[in-house]
């Protein structure tokens, strides 16, 4: 049976049973196996999270499944970017060992009714107007936790509450599974990483530019001293509203419960500044530890360099 151990050419994987086995293999050889999930349409961002995982792990497992869970009645599942043959060519440049990338109905077997419902972290910022997102992701990421077996897991800050709620998940459920957090990719414009920016038309992705840009002023306003929330939420939304971005939320919440600050209180220590909008149709999100993180547009993370 093949191995994995050539990352110019990643082991192509289909069943759950493949992933199991390829990944118990590695194990047994004494090697340590990295996992990074994803939906494909891959970028940057994502390839920054292969180098993370190579550096800390042996063997990097690249997941690419379009999760139908996570997707509301009105979503984008269907229109999601698919293209596998280039996601497989970026994996291999990425360095990724192998690419499990599972059909519909091997992750969700006919007959399947269990869901992984993470309480309380999900009640705020897109958990409010996306319901049952975080149930999709939170039962994808734990078949997919339950097929890799012990392994470190990478996941992006730039889906801050869907980095949380994995953290909390993989705590809760006593699953072996280390997750690493990685810092946003952002293009040179300043503009985040998403798969979803393919839908935007020039016009579009400048008036998106609000979104990094708000943020970035937030954080220079912080660290001149600036401690309350109604100032620095005004601060975002006046950049948000001149580029007509049709904003979901910009909130200051807790980064570890996000539990969202009222506009009547300062912030003490690190807080999350964590933004949705609307640039026409397509839904996007940013966000920045005030007081931890560096100036978006001042720092590229070491991934996009
Ligand atoms: P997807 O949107 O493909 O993202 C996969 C991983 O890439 C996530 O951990 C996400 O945070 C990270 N990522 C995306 N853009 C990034 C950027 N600009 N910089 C750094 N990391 C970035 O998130 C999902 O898929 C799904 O919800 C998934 C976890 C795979 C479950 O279906």
């Amino acid at each position: 049976m093949a191995s994995v151990t050539d990352p110019s050419a990643p082991l192509l994987l289909t069943t759950v049973a493949e992933l199991r086995g390829a990944a118990d293999r590695v194990r047994a050889e004494g090697l340590t196996v990295g996992l990074v999930p994803t939906m494909g349409a891959l970028h940057e961002g994502h390839l920054s999270l292969m180098r993370a995982a190579a550096r800390r792990s042996d063997r990097v497992f690249t997941t690419i499944f379009v999760n139908p869970t996570q997707f509301g009645p009105n979503e984008d599942l269907e229109k999601y970017p698919r293209q596998l043959p280039r996601d497989l060519e970026l994996c291999a440049r990425a360095g990724a060992h192998a690419v499990f990338a599972p059909s519909r109905s091997e992750m969700y077997p006919e007959g399947e009714s269990t869901r992984v419902t993470v309480s309380g972290l999900t009640d705020h910022l897109c958990g409010a107007g996306r319901p049952g997102h975080f149930q999709g992701v939170a039962t994808v990421v734990t078949k997919l936790f339950a097929a890799a077996g012990p392994c470190v897991a990478v996941f992006g800050k730039k889906d801050y509450q869907q980095l949380k709620v994995i953290e909390r998940l993989a705590r809760d459920l006593l699953l072996p599974v280390q997750v690493i957090a990685a810092p946003i990719v952002r293009a040179d414009d300043g503009l985040a990483l998403s798969s979803r920016n393919a839908y935007l038309s020039g016009a579009e992705r400048n008036q998106a530019l609000a979104l990094s840009r708000g943020l970035s002023l937030a954080g220079r306003r912080y660290a001149s001293g600036e401690r309350s929330v109604a100032a620095l939420r005004a601060l975002v939304l006046e950049q948000l509203e001149a580029a007509s971005v049709r904003v979901e939320y910009a909130t200051i919440a807790d980064p570890e419960t996000l539990e969202p600050l009222n506009d009547s209180e300062l912030l003490a220590g690190p807080t999350l500044l964590a933004l949705a909008g609307f640039v026409g149709n397509t839904r996007l999100i940013d966000n920045l530890v005030l007081g931890r993180d560096p100036d978006p547009l001042a720092t590229l993370p070491e991934g996009a360099k």
